[in-house]
């Protein structure tokens, strides 16, 4: 355990001090789709962020402080478990960083058109901030995946307080079945987090699903990459496909840009967004 902290802090020390070789590296490179979500990072990094965006991560944050307060009771049944837990722990333990979704809040800025699947709503924290960033874009819009529906309602009530429902889509359901439904639909994701069901199989078999179905180019965001060693080998099989042009390793957070009129393949670059 205490070897495993110390590789994990020793890995981040060493992406910090490389960061600036990184950044001038990245810059080498030529496709506009990366450069745009290298500029999401500096300027989250730096929190380099409009009047604007620090009014949108404020509504956000006392929403969290609101969630984290709330003592209701969520029953697991749908996963077939006698679990109970109180939605003020669930959105402490599960929910994004205040970094990891100004992170996502800038990737919304990447195009003009945002089309988002989320897999994994919980609360909607997460989602607070993609709808923030989406939400005076006409044709952006937000599909999200929960499996217990407290939580989708709990998360609804949120985004309704943020935009018209004609913005978001919560697909209630395990993902099991929810998924191949939403494959099937029309819509041609351009930027995907992958944040719910943190397994190895599930994992990679999302990503084989979803790449040949989204827009190009495309930005998927996996978390929690180096939750568990299935976890990691996910993220090794998903990094090395041969249809991924760059990825950017987080240590928390993996993303990968599927470019299809990109002829660099596999490019990787380790980068910290905060501890
Ligand atoms: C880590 S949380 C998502 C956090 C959220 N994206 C955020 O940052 O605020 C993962 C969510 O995925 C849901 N989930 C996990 N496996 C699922 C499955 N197989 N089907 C449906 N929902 C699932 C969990 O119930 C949980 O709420």
């Amino acid at each position: 355990m205490i070897f495993k902290k110390f590789k994990k802090h020793l890995t981040i020390t060493w992406t910090r001090l490389n960061q600036k070789n990184t950044l001038s590296s990245i810059a080498m490179h030529e496709n506009e789709t990366l450069k745009r979500v290298v500029e999401a990072f500096s300027n989250t990094k730096n929190f380099s962020f409009t009047r604007e965006d620090k009014q949108a991560f404020e509504r956000c944050e006392s929403i969290r402080s609101q969630l984290l307060q709330d003592e209701t009771v969520v029953s697991y049944d749908i996963f077939g478990s006698d679990k109970r837990a109180l939605v003020k722990d669930i959105c402490k333990i599960a929910a994004s960083s205040k970094k990891e979704c100004q992170f996502l809040y800038a990737l919304t800025k990447v195009e003009r058109k945002t089309v988002v699947l989320e897999m994994g709503t919980n609360v909607g924290i997460s989602g607070c901030y993609i709808l923030e960033g989406i939400k005076n874009e006409s044709e952006s819009e937000l599909v999200t995946m929960e499996g217990l529906p407290q939580l989708c309602k709990i998360a609804e009530k949120q985004f309704s307080g943020i935009t018209s429902s004609s913005k978001f889509d919560i697909k209630q359901g395990l993902f099991g079945t929810t998924f191949p439904a939403v494959l099937r639909g029309a819509k041609e994701f351009n930027l995907l987090f992958i944040d719910g069901n943190h397994q190895k199989e599930p994992t990679i078999d999302y990503f084989m699903s979803l790449k040949n179905r989204i827009s190009s180019p495309a930005i998927l965001v996996f978390d929690d990459i180096n939750w568990s060693i299935g976890m990691k080998e996910a993220w090794e099989v998903i990094k090395k496909d041969p249809d991924v042009n760059y990825v950017l390793d987080f240590y928390r957070q993996g993303i990968v840009i599927i470019d299809r009129k990109e002829t660099a393949k596999n490019v990787e670059f380790k980068l910290h967004l905060s501890y």
